[in-house]
């Protein structure tokens, strides 16, 4: 017997107040419809249909990059969620998949994020005429209400609806169904826009199916599991609620948390056992941590790799490799491409970019590092920038093993430092330096003697100066010269 997945997500998701498609919305780092497909998957269906309508350029475009074995149906006007399902069976129906009377149709709404597998498994195998999912909620405002006979559910009443007495049943209609397709297609097509909404609303097909002898059974849910994201307090309170148990997983899994509030971690990241997280910081995308790593606080890693033992404080870190041993921050900025060694050091206030800083090299201060290739056990001195940039194109600065660039450089690109060699703080270095040498590159200083005294007369500085000895102010010296 075969199973489809229907997800309607076609409404216009008004209450959301956004450009943004309602099912598009990100939580832990994936859009709400993703959360909703990966949960579907569980089902191990025979096809999943997505109804789409509102912003559906946006939606379908989604769905053809991430998710391109789903089936996409429009629904033009959105005239309800039974309507909205017609359009997907349709939309099966134009995709050449023939459906039997016994047929199991799943259908859920695609905008509760917090679904899980296990949810949905009292719709796998469907044994009686359809199965709802309902939850009890402290506070059932805006969701439909589950009419019961014993186990059976003989209508579901949506809020707008419903009549004194029908308003304070807290259990409610999740929106997530299994249907046998003989019922769809015998009460689809017979909806009534009669109704507060005058839309077509699926739960009347469930009252359908009570009245003509069926039966249709209530399965329970935990109620984070089936809240709908219908504004932004929702969408905020399903993203605290997805990072908890986030959170709690990898707890369970050996990673150490010092706030579990306060971290945020992505759907996608890896973490291992051992690794530590401060407060305040944010895992995204597709990171990784090995064991023992230490990140935070107040840090963000997007599409990062951290080796064992690393260390990342207080730094903001997109697209980079962090290896082993290295130690980033306090207030770093790695931007993709950024690949630090071993045991490689980047420290406060320095900011790189598509750069290669080799093992155990260091660039610990005030520095700006684009477009270069750091040999091994280098210093980098603080202040230090990689002109890269001529205001057209970008260029490539190469510095050998052993170098130590002086404090205040500018390293102008194209240009390479050879092994072992030395540049003098404050140097523009502009060409090439063999291995070895020592490159001085700097207006020489010139002391101007007497100066104050005979410029700045009677102030505090030349009050000072006069503490003095003449030979002190005025002393024998190659490269000074009288005012
Ligand atoms: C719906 C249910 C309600 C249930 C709640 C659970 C109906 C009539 N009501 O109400 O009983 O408690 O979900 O969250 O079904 N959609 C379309 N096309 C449309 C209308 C809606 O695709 O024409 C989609 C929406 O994008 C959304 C889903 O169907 O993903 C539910 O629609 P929504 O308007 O959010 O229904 P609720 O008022 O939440
Ligand atoms: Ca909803």
């Amino acid at each position: 017997m075969a199973t489809v997945v229907v997800v309607l997500a076609a409404g216009a998701g008004t209450r959301m107040k956004s450009n943004l498609a309602k099912v598009l919305h990100p939580i832990a780092g994936q859009p709400i419809l993703n959360h909703v497909l990966t949960a579907a998957n569980s089902l191990n269906a025979d096809h999943t249909v997505v109804v789409v309508g509102h912003q559906r350029e946006a939606v379908l475009d989604y769905l053809l990059k991430q998710h391109p074995t789903v089936i996409t149906a429009v629904q033009e006007n959105q005239n309800g969620t039974g309507d909205a399902t017609s359009v997907g069976l349709a939309a099966l129906a134009t995709a050449g998949v023939t459906l039997a009377p016994a047929d199991t149709v799943v259908v859920l709404a695609g905008d509760i994020p917090l679904i899980r597998p296990e949810t949905l498994q009292p719709l796998a195998k469907l044994s009686h005429d359809a199965v709802v999912i309902t939850s009890i909620f402290a506070d059932p405002t805006g969701y439909g209400r589950i009419i019961r006979s014993g186990e059976f559910v003989t209508a579901i009443v949506e809020e707008k609806d419903a009549i004194d007495g029908q308003r304070e049943i807290l259990e409610i209609n999740s929106g997530i169904y299994a249907i046998k397709h003989e019922h769809l297609v015998n009460h689809l097509a017979n909806l009534s826009t009669n109704n507060a909404a005058a839309e077509k609303y699926l739960t009347d097909v469930i009252e359908a199916i009570a009245d003509g002898g069926g039966k249709v059974l209530a399965a329970l849910a935990d109620a984070d599991d089936v809240m709908g994201v219908n504004d932004k307090e929702q969408l905020a309170q399903a993203n605290g609620l997805l990072s908890d148990r986030i959170a709690q997983y990898w707890l369970q899994q050996g990673v150490t948390m010092i706030d579990p509030s306060s971290t945020w971690i992505d759907a996608t990241v890896t973490l291992a056992p051992d690794v530590l997280l401060y407060p305040n910081v944010y895992l995204e995308g597709s990171t990784t941590i090995a064991a023992g790593a230490t990140i935070g606080p107040d840090t963000v890693l997007h599409d990062c790799t951290v080796g064992p033992s690393a260390t990342v404080i207080s730094s903001r870190c997109i697209g980079a490799q962090i290896a082993a041993g290295a130690s980033v921050g306090p207030f770093s900025y790695l931007r993709p491409d950024a690949q630090l060694a071993e045991n490689a050091k980047v420290g406060a206030f320095v900011e790189v970019k598509k750069s290669r800083i080799g093992k155990g090299s260091k660039v610990p201060h005030l520095s700006y590092v684009g477009d270069a290739e750091i040999g091994e056990e280098t210093n980098i001195g603080a202040a230090t920038v990689f002109v890269n940039y001529d205001g057209v194109n970008k260029h490539k600065t190469v510095v050998g093993n052993h170098v130590r660039i002086g404090s205040d450089n500018m390293l102008v690109a194209p240009v390479e430092i050879g092994d072992g060699a030395y540049t003098a703080a404050g140097s523009v270095i502009t060409e090439n330096v063999p291995p070895g040498a020592m490159a001085v590159a700097r207006g020489r200083q010139r002391n101007i003697l007497g100066w104050v005294l005979q410029k700045r007369a009677g102030s505090k500085s030349a009050a000072a100066a006069e503490t003095h000895p003449q030979s002190d102010i005025f002393p024998p010296s190659t490269n000074s010269e009288e005012a």
